[in-house]
């Protein structure tokens, strides 16, 4: 009896504390709260112009309050110049996203009746590329005390001049997907923090944009959407000042995405509602494409809508190859990965992009969803395409390549990795030229008109894993394809961390029982 007391104090205790967690959250939901919160700087609709001849919208900030808040405004300082401010009523959008206790789920699981009530306010300012300035968000222009910064930030540029200038400093873009607010998601932001002391001191250092590749916060709905907003709290001091572009995963799916519209904007929305859309930074065109929305939303007529765009933008992006060289496309699903089920299905449920890819030259997919890093062989048709020079340098792919980086850290990565490598123990997919499970991120390194190259950083160890870089002329020969498939069982490159861990756990769980076993014998409770 004595025992199921204690036992049961105990998980009362364990119970409230929680419990404590979600009242002070929702403390916080006071009314006609004009506190800004979850700011973010995202790649504004210029980026997609190719012959911009006046700024317009380079930059979109987005934040949120509980209350209308219909006096918000934004101050900015670029470099030594006088403050502007930007007066909410001409510069931006609010969108109010009322939930009123609709039921959400992701995948019939986890379901909960949603109650959620907040004001995004979403800013379209004609700030300059390639220049540093500095920030102040007010959700309440006459109150001094519901302010968001400074932030300091710095808006890629279009293009160059004189496109030989890319050569003395590359541009650096951060990307990763699938993260949450567990100890391994915030594992990668202690590094980030750090990589953003290090780009003050070293230019070289600096990172120049931020791809977000999909699957936030796990999930963005629960707890009263207060799940998603305090991931998005915890972004904020990365995606406030590195300016990004969005793609959604399929944990973001709800009502065809509804709520992750309401929070998000990239180029193109009125079109194409954050689902595709594509911007030029530096030497790269950069094509974004929501392939979970194709393959589970879209109907046919939207399938061909999509797949007509891209075709539309890739023949675009052909024609100012001379500008732009590189055509990088990204998205949560990828056409091609290793070690998922999932993976399996995608080559023949995106056929039609692998198609437009392989036709255009497309050089690069950057991608997440399976929780990994895995850098892929030049592939069309699922099959491998040849190169030249070797591992960490290839040269001329006759493929688009895949990189995948869904290892953002999220919860129960240790159980699911502990899983994937029993199940693929000693297997090889042939496609891959690197498979890890290690949580970190990846940085795409944009040299000039003939070299890229991608970082895989381990974030525990803050090692750079794996440079490989790409040269390429950017045209693939259709009278040399492969049609010759590979052996795709999975390769899994280091699993060691993981076996340390299954013997932690099972030595911590002897010693509790022991322990228990010691208490009930000498302690007369
Ligand atoms: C940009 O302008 C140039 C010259 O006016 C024109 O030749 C080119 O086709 C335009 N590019 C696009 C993508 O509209
Ligand atoms: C998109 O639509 C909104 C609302 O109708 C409008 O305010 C905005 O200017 C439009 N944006 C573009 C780029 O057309
Ligand atoms: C491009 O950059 C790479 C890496 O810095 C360098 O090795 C190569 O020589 C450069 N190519 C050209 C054409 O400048
Ligand atoms: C190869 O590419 C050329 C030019 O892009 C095209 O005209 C031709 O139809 C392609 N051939 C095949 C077999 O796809």
């Amino acid at each position: 009896m004595r025992k199921i007391f204690i036992i049961l104090s105990i998980l009362l205790i364990l119970s409230t504390n929680c419990l404590g967690q979600m009242l002070r959250n929702d403390d916080l939901t006071l009314k006609n709260n004009c506190k800004p919160r979850q700011v973010r700087l995202l790649i504004g609709e210029d980026y997609s112009n190719y012959n911009i001849t006046e700024i317009k919208n380079s930059a979109t900030i987005i934040f949120q309050t509980y209350g209308e808040c219909l006096q918000s405004s934004i101050s900015v300082t670029v470099q030594n110049s006088q403050v502007v401010t930007y007066d909410g009523n001409i510069f931006s959008e609010i969108v109010h996203s009322q939930w009123n206790g609709e039921k959400f789920c992701h995948h019939d699981k986890l379901c909960t009746n949603m109650y959620y009530n907040q004001y995004v306010h979403i800013f379209r300012l004609p700030l300059p590329f390639g220049v540093p300035f500095t920030y102040t968000v007010y959700g309440n222009l006459y109150s001094k005390a519901e302010t968001k910064g400074p932030f300091n930030s710095q808006l890629p540029h279009i293009k160059l001049e004189n496109i030989e200038d890319f050569n003395e400093q590359p541009q650096r873009i951060l990307f990763f997907g699938d993260q949450d607010n567990t100890p391994d998601g915030k594992l990668n932001m202690n590094r980030w923090r750090q990589l953003k002391k290090e780009g003050l001191k070293n230019k070289q250092q600096k990172i120049d944009s931020m791809l977000f590749l999909g699957d936030y916060a796990y999930e963005f709905y629960m707890f009263n959407g207060k799940r998603g907003d305090h991931y998005l709290d915890s972004l904020e001091e990365f995606v406030a000042e590195w300016p990004t572009a969005m793609q959604a995963g399929n944990h973001e799916d709800n009502y065809n995405f509804k709520f992750y519209n309401e929070k998000f904007r990239m180029p193109s929305f009125n079109e194409t509602s954050n689902n595709y859309y594509s911007f030029n930074q530096g030497l790269a065109h950069f094509i974004g494409v929501n392939l979970h929305f194709y393959d589970s939303w879209a109907t046919p007529e939207e399938k061909s809508k999509m797949v007509q765009w891209v075709e539309q933008d890739l023949i675009r992006a052909t024609q100012n190859r001379n500008q732009t060289p590189w055509i990088i496309a990204f998205g949560h699903k990828p056409i091609y990965c290793s070690g998922d089920s999932d993976c399996a299905n995608f080559p023949q449920s995106f056929k039609e992009f692998d198609e437009l890819f392989y036709k255009y030259s497309v050089d690069l997919y950057l991608g997440a969803h399976v929780h990994r890093y895995q850098f892929l062989k030049p592939l069309y048709d699922n099959c491998i395409q040849s190169y030249q020079g070797d591992d960490n340098n290839i040269v001329n792919p006759q493929g688009m390549i895949s990189v995948i980086q869904g290892n953002g850290g999220h919860v129960l990565e240790f159980l699911e990795n502990i899983k994937y490598d029993i199940q693929f123990l000693g297997k090889t997919d042939e496609r891959a030229i690197e498979i890890k499970n290690y949580v970190g991120y990846g940085i795409l390194e944009i040299y000039n008109l003939t070299t890229i190259c991608i970082q895989n950083v381990r974030s525990l160890l803050n090692k750079v894993e794996s440079t490989r870089c790409i040269h390429s002329n950017h045209y693939f020969d259709n009278t040399t394809v492969n049609h010759v498939k590979a052996n795709e069982n999975i390769r899994v490159d280091s699993n060691s961390q993981y076996l340390f861990f299954t013997i932690l756990a099972i030595s911590s769980i002897a010693a509790i029982y022991f322990a228990y076993k010691f208490i009930l014998k000498y302690i007369n409770i």
